[in-house]
């Protein structure tokens, strides 16, 4: 893939929309219902505005960090996103090999396209986390849990925002069908036959538990000694609950807009978690990240580090490994920028003395038109 053009995450998504099948891109892009969330989860980036500091020695940047396992090469990691073979043949396979070239971590979706023995195996020195959903079957999550790892993965994600699939208007308008070349193969290596994963809203119906409390997380840590995420917590409240549950990591996340519309934007509900939790323990976000300035304003409000899902399906779409590949060192490259020119050259220093609050609304003094 030549990079020539892609110079923004934003060229990415519009290099895919002329590779991709229409309602596969509905199916990546779409949010939930209006996707008044989808347009805010971006926009709260947006309002902030960023405070230079200036002569202070930025020749060398230090953007490790270490979550777990580690040490990542930039706080930036992939989201778990579903069926990566549907905008690229080697899927997830492709997706993990960026990672491991980029040095940071990929979260494996429950519904890869790929097992996690293939992906670990295809990118044997990337940090593999495992996603799952705590089924109705209890059994198909705890075999994907020992899979896992097995397969060396460092981490297990719990995502808890998915009592069934949201109302995503563009699938519903176009009744979307997955593709019948795409499976839902690392679930389909837990279960006796591959699930029929044509209707995504019926698969989801049937398999997932809305029934689920917290009291059923702790059957979790039962099965792993991997650390336990909580992925999907949108108020300080559950973040606490959370923490004593006994989560060693929060995500921050509302599942990219793609449950409930009218959700707050996560950017704007991160500080309040982060305030909510003891220092120690590491919060990711995601959701809207489009640009290594947005890395910069999540990590100053206190997000250890940041999860990307549309645009490495985007990178994936357009260039395979190394469009992957093209969007992480993009979006690294815009990191190492923002840091330099505001006078951050680690991580430690990228604090909230690096924003000017959101500018208040403008009122016109000679009064409205
Ligand atoms: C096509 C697609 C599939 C997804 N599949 C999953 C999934 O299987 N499990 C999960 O926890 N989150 C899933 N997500 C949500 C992402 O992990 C992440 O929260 C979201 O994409 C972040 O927002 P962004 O796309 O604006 O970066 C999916 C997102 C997309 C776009």
């Amino acid at each position: 893939v030549s990079a020539r053009g892609l110079i923004t995450l934003g060229d990415y998504g519009r290099a895919a929309a002329v590779r991709v099948r229409g309602d596969v891109m509905d199916f990546v892009d779409g949010g939930a219902g209006p996707e008044t969330t989808l347009r805010a989860n971006t926009a709260a980036f947006g309002r902030w505005r960023l405070r230079p500091r200036v002569l202070v020695d930025v020749s060398h940047l230090d953007t490790a960090v270490t979550v777990f396992r580690g040490p990542w090469r930039v706080p930036i990691g992939v989201a778990p996103t579903a069926l990566n073979t549907l905008v690229c043949p080697e899927g997830e396979l492709a997706t993990a090999r960026a990672a491991e070239v980029a040095g940071v971590p990929m979260i494996v979706s429950t519904f890869a396209s790929r097992t996690i023995e293939d992906i670990a195996a295809a990118a044997p020195a990337a940090d593999l986390w495992q996603q799952v959903y705590l089924f109705r079957d209890l059994k198909v999550t705890r075999s994907l849990v020992e899979r896992a790892e097995a397969a060396g993965a460092t981490a297990i994600v719990v995502t808890v925002d998915s009592p069934w699939m949201g109302r995503r208007h563009r699938n519903l308008r176009n009744d979307f069908r997955m593709p019948t070349t795409v499976t839902a193969a690392n679930l389909a290596a837990s279960l006796p036959a591959a699930p029929d994963i044509s209707s995504p809203e019926q698969h989801a119906a049937q398999t997932m538990d809305p029934s689920l409390t917290w009291a059923d997380i702790s059957d979790l840590t039962e099965w792993t000694d991997l650390p336990i995420v909580i992925k999907g917590i949108l108020t300080g409240d559950d973040a606490r609950i959370a923490h004593e549950a006994g989560a060693a990591a929060i995500i921050v996340s509302n599942h990219g807009a793609r449950q409930l519309d009218q959700v707050p934007a996560t950017l704007d509900v991160l500080p309040e978690i982060v305030t909510a939790l003891p220092r120690d323990i590491p919060v990711l976000m995601d959701g809207g990240i489009r640009s290594g300035i947005d890395v910069l304003i999540a990590l100053a409000l206190g997000a250890t580090a940041v999860l990307i899902g549309r645009p490495v399906l985007h990178g994936l779409a357009v260039g395979g490994q190394a469009g992957v590949e093209g969007v992480l060192s993009l979006l690294s490259d815009e990191l190492r920028d923002a840091m330099g020119h505001t006078g951050r050259p680690t991580l430690a220093t990228v604090d909230t003395s690096l924003l000017a609050p959101p500018p208040p609304p403008v009122h016109a003094p000679w009064g409205s038109w």
